[in-house]
């Protein structure tokens, strides 16, 4: 098979899953790799497992490197079931390896796989171990919560090569391995949705680690995330560094995301009266209705807008259904540091709007006053939207001024 190589003796032996649309509800219209890598030293590694079904694949190329009996170590930076699906069946192809994890790995893996984990060879290591496997030395940065608690990175020292697992991903499925390899454009598109979909929430986990990583010095040559490709350019690494630095503290463009769905066109026509009016003002807007716009690409313009809107239509005294899951969905990756606001139409008892406000309010966002017109907008009401769309831009102008923008 095709091999690639990131530095002497060292591998990319994961598997590329062309087909996968939907990854636990997070939609992945360019599919996915599941990254392992490999090392093949004095005594050679295996740097994460992958997702049920892929094994043959990672096997395949691990077998264009050296013989399977070979492999002394696994290490298991993540237990999430894409990079562990497929390690009991590992385990039995290759000979007898010693698994490199962390306690909490530990203790998930054997919520996953049950009592066979108990005879498995497991050494746990933490932030500050390290493993010799002869020109090369595995050093290991426990990274909680990024995404689950038991999240880890490998850093093989010699190499100058971070393993980071999910940090720095995108779903992505490409013959290429390498960002310098591919339209930046597309990668960086993609990172954000990952950060947006997966990390949002973790901001502050985010900041600790990439300050541990400062503060030890690391010299980085490479990063191999599990997903998608890997950094190896200074500016390259350099620019996804700083991409997680800015959305973890929140930072975002001047710019407003009007989400909203509708049932006769009422909130539609709102929609786009309030974009008018943010346009007029000199800001960017960007319309996704609901239903129709995939929700990772949704949750991405949050993370990339100083304001969001929330429009709905009420329905039997309600929000509409499409609205409350992307309400779920968006409180749950905890957005900070933006403005929000509620809107929509009703015919005769209204509901919709106000849940949603209070949604809004519940989640810590500077909320601006519903607005919310009967039946059809009238040529005030639309007047007034325009105004609202106004008043919203120039909000977002003034906290711009306060606040770094993310590029
Ligand atoms: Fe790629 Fe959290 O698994």
């Amino acid at each position: 098979m095709q091999k690639y190589q990131i530095k002497e003796d060292i591998w990319w032996v994961g598997a590329i899953d062309w087909d996968v649309r939907d990854f636990h509800g997070y939609e992945t219209p360019r599919g996915t790799t599941y990254n392992s890598y490999l090392i093949t030293d004095e005594k050679m590694a295996l740097i994460d497992g992958t997702r049920k079904g892929f094994g043959p694949e990672v096997l395949r190329r691990v077998r264009s490197c050296c013989e399977l009996s070979q492999i002394e170590y696994l290490v298991i930076n993540h237990v999430e079931p894409d990079h562990s699906g497929d390690i009991p069946w590992l385990l039995e192809q290759l000979a007898p390896v010693k698994i490199l994890t962390s306690k909490r790995a530990r203790e998930i893996l054997r919520w996953y796989y049950g009592t066979q984990v108990d005879g498995w060879d497991i050494q746990i290591v933490g932030t500050g171990d390290e493993v010799s496997l002869g020109k090369y030395t595995l050093s290991f940065l426990e990274a909680p919560m990024l995404h689950w608690p038991d999240s880890m990175f490998t850093y093989v020292k010699e190499a100058k090569v971070l393993l980071p697992n999910d940090a720095f991903g995108q779903h992505l499925a490409t013959s290429k391995r390498f960002a310098d390899e591919v339209d930046m454009n597309i990668i960086m598109d993609e990172a954000a949705k990952y950060y947006a979909n997966i990390l949002m929430l973790y901001g502050g986990q985010v900041q600790k680690i990439i300050a541990k990583v400062a503060e030890l010095g690391l010299e980085i040559d490479a990063i191999g995330p599990s997903h998608g490709v890997i950094w190896r350019r200074p500016e390259d690494i350099k620019r996804i560094i700083e991409a997680y630095v800015a959305w973890s503290r929140g930072e975002a463009r001047q710019r407003v995301a009007l989400i909203y769905d509708t049932m006769w066109h009422s909130t539609e026509k709102m929609t786009l009266a309030i974009e008018d009016g943010i346009a007029q003002e000199g800001v960017e807007a960007v319309v996704l209705r609901l239903g129709r716009t995939p929700l990772a690409e949704v949750a991405r313009a949050v993370l990339e807008s100083r304001a969001f809107l929330v429009g709905s239509p009420t329905l039997n005294n309600t929000m509409f259904p499409t609205v409350g899951g992307f309400l779920t969905y968006i409180r749950g990756l905890r957005p900070k540091d933006r403005i929000s606001g509620a809107y929509g139409s009703y015919g005769w008892s209204g509901g919709g709007v106000k849940q949603i406000d209070a949604e809004l309010k519940s989640m810590n966002l500077t909320v601006l006053p519903p607005l919310e017109f009967r039946y059809v907008p009238t040529e005030e009401d639309i007047a007034a939207c325009v105004e609202y769309g106004r008043e919203l831009a120039r909000q977002v102008k003034e906290w711009g001024q306060e606040r770094p923008e993310a590029s």
